[in-house]
């Protein structure tokens, strides 16, 4: 008895999941009983050499895959939605599990493919399309059985990370810890994707749909990426004790999703500060367990492969996700926390006014300030100026972050 598989795309992860199934075959046919062979590889360019075995057929057109008399699992690693959608319903309908490490994708379509899924009474996995090699959705699963997961935040792009700990550790410029992060294989094929947010927020919405079976409204989502942070402001940031980084947020508040995803300022304190490279880490706050840290590489050939080769187990030995993906929810309303008093590194203005609900904490060279408000302040001030620029700080800021020559102003 064998386990055939289709391999759709042979990029870094496609690549990666046809080595680790050779590499790690005897493990593979222990834990399910079978042997798991490639039976085929879908690529774009039939010109390209590749390491593949002459047994596997490759092919440019997915028909030919469809029409194999044996296929099991269609493992999808191509980059866009279409066709990749149609070729996993067409694989569904087949009758095959699917797994996909289609970000873009899942999060457009992962409800309906989930539902044809459920109708065919095949499974999907899509651990890979989160957080690379970290097993957050099956770490959500677990825990949604009996906790409510209240709150979700995490670092999701590999690529954001790895700039911001170059251009802070080796003074590199933004070009070239992207270029570096290109050849390492981390970025996605169009890395606007992942310096400005997006590759985050689809992350994101996959999350929110696993851990509350409900997603906000898209457009309601503040996604912002990384290209306005330069040298400059990583270098206040470290002398106010604090580092940037990408932070994608989930929360229940009442009963309504509020989410968000953009660069935040944290203290060496927060678990957050120690996260560097390409390492992602997800916390996950739930009613019984409280915090929960997931740590781990968020990109990569062999990361990603970790994720779907783990899937591959998932989906032959499991019945179809019980918890289904509903619609946003209708009765979400505006959120509230243009009102809250947070602390932000604010850029850009020399001399702050006076106003009543504004603390001055700490002032670095260059114009650049730690203050108490709320955001609806500095939304004023961004008016008034429009050449400031603000970063939200996780959590309180303290003076004894501070580097030793600055004079915290307000505490
Ligand atoms: N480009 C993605 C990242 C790959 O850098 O996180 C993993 O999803």
């Amino acid at each position: 008895m064998t386990v055939k598989v289709a391999i759709l795309g042979f990029g870094t992860v496609g690549e990666g999941v046809y080595q680790t199934i050779q590499s790690h075959a005897e493990e593979l046919t222990a834990v399910l009983g079978k042997k798991v062979e490639v039976a085929a590889v879908l690529i774009k360019n039939d010109q390209k050499k590749r390491n593949i075995d002459p047994d596997v057929l490759i092919t440019t057109d997915f028909a030919d895959i469809l029409r194999l008399p044996q296929l099991d699992i269609v493992v999808e690693a191509i980059v866009d939605k279409e066709p990749p959608f149609l070729f996993l319903k067409q694989a569904i309908q087949r009758g095959c599990h699917i797994i996909t490490a289609n970000k873009e994708m899942f999060a457009h379509y992962g409800k309906e493919l989930l539902t044809l899924a459920d109708e065919h009474h095949v499974s999907v996995g899509f651990e890979a399309t989160v957080a690379g090699g970290i097993p957050v959705i099956q770490t959500l699963r677990q825990l949604l059985n009996i906790n409510n997961v209240q709150q979700v935040q995490g670092i999701l792009n590999g690529t954001s990370n790895f700039i911001l700990t170059e251009m802070r550790e080796k003074q590199q410029s933004f070009e070239q810890a992207l270029k570096l992060a290109q050849e390492n294989g981390f970025a996605e094929a169009d890395p606007t994707n992942d310096i400005e947010g997006f590759d985050a927020f689809y992350k994101t919405m996959i999350l929110s749909r696993i851990a509350f079976g409900k997603e906000p409204h898209w457009h309601e989502v503040e996604r912002e990426g990384i290209t306005a942070i330069t040298s400059e402001l990583i270098e206040a940031a470290v002398k106010l004790g604090l580092r940037f980084k990408h932070i994608a947020s989930i929360g229940l508040v009442g009963n309504q999703i509020e989410a968000s995803v953009k660069p935040i300022l944290v203290g060496k304190e927060d678990p957050f500060y120690h996260v560097e490279g390409v390492q992602n880490a997800v916390n996950v706050y739930s009613d019984i367990v409280g915090r929960i840290t997931l740590q781990g590489p968020g990109a990569g050939m062999y990361p990603t492969a970790s994720a779907v080769i783990e899937d591959l187990v998932y989906v032959c030995q499991n019945a179809p996700s019980k918890r289904r993906i509903t619609s946003p929810s209708q009765e979400e309303s505006e959120h509230k926390s243009g009102r809250q008093s947070k602390c932000w590194l604010i850029y850009g203005q020399k001399d702050l006014p006076y106003h009543p609900l504004l603390t001055k904490l700490a002032y670095a060279a260059e114009g650049a300030w730690i203050i108490r408000t709320h955001k609806d302040v500095i939304e004023e001030l961004a008016e008034a100026n429009k050449s400031l620029i603000y970063f939200p700080v996780l959590g309180d800021y303290t003076a004894d972050l501070a580097d030793k020559a600055l004079i915290p102003l307000g505490f």
